[in-house]
């Protein structure tokens, strides 16, 4: 990685402005559901403290509309504080002089996370007065929240041109592990992706067809290719839209010579619900008044054994509606292909992340992208604006 981290950093006794994306999930009564983002950010907010530094953090959580007290971040306080096993102060606000007051007060080694920093709209639109006052709160600036790179707002870009900018561990590792893929793919690669929509992998099947040996794909939007090579679906979700992408992409395949696997047989329901009546049909002949909720067994065999010889793997997108347990059986052996292969394997997007923590398989793949729409941008090779704006080496 060519971007300067922590570790280039003096930062003892200094006020550091850490971006970290503490966006998780909550329930209907505001508990966390899952803290692995939290997780994530803890070594690079260890080493802050550690070396002495005063740090201060921000985040969003999910995307309110000025400010909103299901979404203050008091419940990320209290579970950071759990985790990292000192005390986290909690600011009320993201800029201001109360916040101002609490940041100048800071010793070395404290830690203060700010308010929700979406709930001023100034936030989103990147405001170069919005992004000094937040800047002004600090002496350096670390971002180490790979999750919202892909946004250029005036916590992850605006402020990196205001204060000396660099990259923190989480940060670091998602670029090392997901730029490994990209720039330096091992053979075979073979790449995964699944998921509902062709129209929102477009940009990642066109990225990675220059890269892969295989590109297997499943989901919702697999039927969408079988559907172009004259197939029948059923009632099968497709995105009509995208039908002369799929036939292009399939020519795409053959003209560069990768190997392109769709399902040759599919899960169909008569309903999206956990007690619908399933069969297993040909991927091609899928009945009317039936869908696809899931790839066939054979086709998860297919995929096994291919992900199984590769020397690198990349995953995005679930298999089928695996919410729904009788429908996951396909993502689960996308999942166990991996953990059982021994190659560099990394597992980018919300839905595929879900999946494999939901299966309890996380930790036994090379990688977990703690990011949704920014991975999938990074893996369409896209420059990601709060990466670019962090300083060189
Ligand atoms: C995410 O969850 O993907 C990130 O935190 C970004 O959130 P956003 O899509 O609301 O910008």
């Amino acid at each position: 990685m060519n971007k300067k981290t922590v570790r280039d950093l003096d930062v003892a006794g200094k006020r550091v402005l850490v971006r970290v994306d503490f966006n998780v999930p909550l329930d209907e009564s505001g508990n966390i559901t899952d803290d692995t983002r939290i997780r994530a950010a803890l070594p690079t907010i260890r080493y802050l403290v550690d070396h002495g530094a005063r740090t201060i953090l921000v985040s969003h959580l999910g995307r309110p509309k000025g400010v909103d007290d299901k979404l203050r971040l008091d419940p990320v306080a209290a579970r950071l504080q759990e985790l990292l096993g000192k005390p986290v102060q909690k600011a009320n606000d993201s800029i201001g002089p109360a916040v101002q007051e609490q940041a100048q007060k800071l010793n070395d080694g404290d830690v203060l996370l700010l308010e929700n920093v979406r709930f001023y709209k100034e936030e989103e639109k990147n405001d170069p007065e919005f992004a000094k006052q937040l800047a002004s709160l600090a002496e350096l600036y670390v971002n180490d929240a790979f999750g919202t790179a892909h946004r250029a707002h005036a916590s992850t870009e605006g402020v990196a041109h205001l204060l000396p900018g660099v990259a923190g561990f989480l940060m670091e590792k998602e670029i090392a592990s997901l730029g490994r893929v990209l720039e330096n793919p091992e053979h075979p690669f073979v790449a995964v992706l699944g998921g509902a929509k062709v129209k929102d992998k477009i940009g990642v099947i066109e990225n990675l067809l220059q890269k892969v040996d295989s590109l297997l794909i499943g989901g919702a939007m697999a039927f969408t290719f079988v559907k172009a090579q004259g197939g029948k679906i059923g009632d099968t979700l497709l995105d009509e839209g995208s039908l002369d992408v799929a036939r292009d992409t399939l020519e795409k395949a053959k003209a560069r010579g990768v190997r392109l696997e769709l399902p040759v047989d599919a899960l169909a329901a008569d309903r999206i619900a956990p007690d619908a009546n399933t069969r297993v049909v040909p991927a091609n002949d899928i009945p009317d008044g039936w869908r696809a909720v899931d790839i066939g067994p054979e086709t998860g065999r297919r995929f096994a054994e291919i992900a199984k010889d590769a020397k690198m793997v990349v995953w995005n997108g679930p298999m089928g509606i695996f919410e729904i347990d009788a429908f996951a059986e396909g993502t689960r052996a996308v999942a166990r292909a991996l953990v059982d292969s021994s190659a560099f394997t990394v597992v980018g997007g919300g839905d595929s992340v879900a999946a494999i923590e939901e299966l309890g398989m996380a930790d036994r793949v090379s990688h977990v992208s703690t990011g949704g729409g920014a991975s999938l941008e990074f893996l369409e090779g896209k420059e990601l604006p709060g990466i670019a704006a962090l300083q060189d080496k």
